[in-house]
């Protein structure tokens, strides 16, 4: 069964759509990463999805309840971290805790404290302010304050902005013992390594869904090649390849040059040109999930073509998917 299933769901702010028509299918126990630009309708979308936001337009069901007419069940089965910090810094993390186990009517609330205390590792700090913590226990704060009520699904919204790689690393490997467990996760993101560590991925842009599939799929099907360039004076190189035809990014990494394009054969042209130079190393490099979204976001004026794929779940796993130029 599917734990989000909607179909054209479209709200518009000043007579025009900021979340268009987008249609999105999470499975049980998958974790599915939402990413876009800033302002590309993400939080828009997840707040019509927990039921907070009545689309203008669209259907489908959360968690088998109705997007429409149900949205005060979905709101009590589902967990919405929320892009900002929104637990009152005046209390402690004990007394936060305390406060929402009794929105949810919790019972015996003392020991529903402690348990999702020991269970999010925050036992230690139970009695510090939530403002003077660290971004990486606010953030820990409001997942165990999300998850208190067992909820089914879970709503992040860039729950890890700002956070310390280890703290990143921490919260993603709970996530995933989260989702062993058979809760479903959608979590917006602007960090290439999270989208790798999701399921599956949906891209939108200007508040159209352009891009859903396993990160594989989305790499593959954007038909971009990379070639990375090695050697002296790099900087004039980069000017020049990126005047040339069939050139969409080139992109400094350290001591070499990142080389991505659609155009094969041009691509190979400008190669073979630059490897005649003395001193200059040419080779095969692995496009990347950001090599693609620079595509999407340089993309996003044009006309959008939508690149949708089946869920893993239909399709076996996304190492399944093999293929992609110049992957590997
Ligand atoms: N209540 C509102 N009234 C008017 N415009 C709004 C409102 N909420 C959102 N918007 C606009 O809708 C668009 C989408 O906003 P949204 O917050 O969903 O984007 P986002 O993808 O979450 O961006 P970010 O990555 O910066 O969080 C933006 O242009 C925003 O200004
Ligand atoms: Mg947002």
């Amino acid at each position: 069964m599917s734990a989000i299933d909607v179909k054209g769901l479209t709200k518009c702010y000043g007579g025009k759509p900021v979340v268009d028509r987008v249609s999105l299918r999470v499975d049980e126990g998958e974790i599915v990463g939402f990413l876009g630009p800033n302002g590309s309708g993400k939080t828009t979308t997840i707040r019509m999805i927990c039921g907070l936001l009545t689309p203008d337009a669209g259907s489908g069901t959360v968690l088998g309840h109705d997007v429409i007419r149900d949205s005060l069940r979905i709101k009590t089965q589902v967990g919405y971290m929320t892009q900002r910090f929104s637990f009152y810094e005046d209390l402690t993390i004990a007394e936060n805790l305390t406060f929402v186990a009794r929105l949810y009517r919790l019972h015996p609330v003392a020991s529903e404290v402690d348990r999702t205390l020991n269970a999010l590792g925050l036992a230690p700090r139970r009695d510090q302010l939530a403002g003077t913590l660290s971004g990486g226990w606010k953030q820990r704060l409001a997942l165990a304050a999300c998850i208190m009520h067992a909820p089914k699904l879970l709503l992040l919204d860039e729950p890890t902005a700002g956070v310390d790689p280890k703290a990143r690393r921490d919260f993603w490997d709970e996530i995933h013992h989260l989702a062993a467990d058979g809760l479903t996760v959608l979590v917006s993101t602007h960090y290439m390594d999270e989208a790798e560590r999701c399921h599956r991925i949906g891209y939108i842009s200007n508040g159209k869904m352009i891009a859903t599939g396993t990160v594989d799929q989305v790499v593959r099907d954007s038909g971009l090649s990379t070639f990375v360039v090695r050697g002296q004076n790099l900087e004039r190189i980069a000017e020049s390849l990126a005047k040339l035809p069939g050139i969409e990014q080139v992109a400094p990494f350290g001591n070499s040059l990142h080389v991505v394009g659609t155009d094969q054969t041009a691509l190979n042209k400008a190669m073979a040109s630059l490897e005649a130079e003395s001193g200059i190393r040419v080779s095969p490099g692995e496009t990347s999930l950001e090599d693609v979204f620079i595509k999407f976001m340089s993309a996003s004026n044009n006309k959008n073509s939508v690149v949708e794929n089946q869920s893993p779940k239909d399709t076996g796993n996304r190492n399944g998917n093999t293929g992609g130029p110049a992957r590997g």
